[in-house]
């Protein structure tokens, strides 16, 4: 009876392991334990909403360009209010970061402590075609003192001065991956508990592996040293993989072992990814799984932010691929 399936342990819920997990924060709060809560639980709004697009009139575009000129899907929008309105009723952050808002949200707590840079919906282009999605997080510690106004330093901070970082991948399951700079840990929702459970403890990235994910089409417009890269690749038989979700290859690549480049192109000099809220996140984790993250020269984590929607070139993945991918600089 032990053995069977109706017997098995669930094991530990999100929840639990946050708690257990408070007093390896660099400096321990319940603030941050709950903000991570607080997203976690858009998170299953949003997964909720995801699983029924086709069914109540959510996929497809809005109509509307966000800042950078890209169309809005419902979906892209919906996510957006669903993440901003759960952060801002948290109470613990003073300002957000988005894809989808040209400029700092301010959300009224000012003495709150954090900050959040947020993609809330990436992978637009495959809401449609029912191919996982996902939502891309950081987590800053706000510089100026609270109850003062928010200051360009607070929101331009370097991927070195994350506290927190995480993505949620809305695929053949959903799952919760996050790092508070002691490791990487994931949790896949349950839908019929309606809780995420730890199913990947201490996520660690293969050293090597045999993956490659790029946008091979847009081969022609990319700088001799990826072309090259992307040569080695064929030679040795690596796989080509590209979902065309950001989080989707990464987390692939993640657990399977692979390199992700968005480099730069003729159309896109600084590449199309956005450093402060889909670089620095996942390069984060990747290094707390032992991977590394760079612009072909730099550390991406490194990098001063000049602006909220800076876009940067980006490699990311197992430590030997991406270094291997950077000697052709
Ligand atoms: P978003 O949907 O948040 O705008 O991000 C889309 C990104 C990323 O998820 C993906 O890796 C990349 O765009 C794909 O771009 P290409 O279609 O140019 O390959
Ligand atoms: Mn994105
Ligand atoms: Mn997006």
């Amino acid at each position: 009876m032990e053995d069977s399936r109706i017997a098995a342990p669930i094991g530990v819920n999100l929840d639990r392991f946050i708690n257990a997990k408070e007093q390896h924060f660099s400096y321990a709060t319940g603030e941050l334990s709950q903000l991570l809560r607080d997203i976690a639980l858009a998170g299953k709004v949003v997964n909720r909403e995801i699983n029924k697009a086709g069914l109540i009139n959510i996929a497809g575009a809005i109509g509307t360009q966000n800042i950078q000129g890209e169309d809005q899907q419902k979906l892209d929008v919906l996510s957006n209010i669903r993440f901003i309105r759960a952060l801002t009723k948290g109470g613990e952050v003073c300002a957000i970061i988005s894809e989808e808002d040209e400029k700092v949200i301010e959300t009224g707590s000012d003495s709150a402590k954090y900050i959040v840079a947020i993609d809330p919906l990436d992978g637009s282009s495959n809401i449609d075609v029912n191919v996982s999605i996902g939502t891309i997080f950081s987590i800053y510690r706000r510089l100026s003192v609270v109850n003062s106004p928010i200051t360009n330093e607070d929101v331009l901070q370097k991927g070195t001065e994350q506290i927190a970082a995480g993505y949620i991948l809305y695929g053949s399951s959903t799952m919760l991956v996050y790092t508070t700079g002691n490791g990487v840990n994931g949790f896949t929702y349950e839908p019929s508990l309606g809780e995420y459970f730890l199913s990947h403890h201490n996520m660690k990235l293969p050293n090597e592996g045999k993956i490659y994910s790029i946008n091979e089409g847009s081969y022609n417009s990319f700088e001799q040293p990826v072309k090259e890269y992307i040569n080695y690749c064929r030679e040795h038989k690596y796989s080509g993989r590209y979902i065309g979700s950001l989080v989707a290859d990464f987390h692939r690549n993640l657990l399977k072992g692979g390199i992700y480049i968005y480099p730069k192109t003729t159309t896109s000099p600084n590449g199309k990814l956005r450093l402060m809220y889909e670089c620095n996140c996942l390069a984060f984790i990747a290094e707390q799984a032992g991977g590394i993250a760079t612009d072909g020269v730099h550390r991406i984590m490194e990098i001063q932010p000049k602006e909220l929607h800076q876009r940067t070139p980006f490699f990311v993945g197992s430590k030997s691929m991406v270094e291997k991918a950077k000697s052709y600089y």
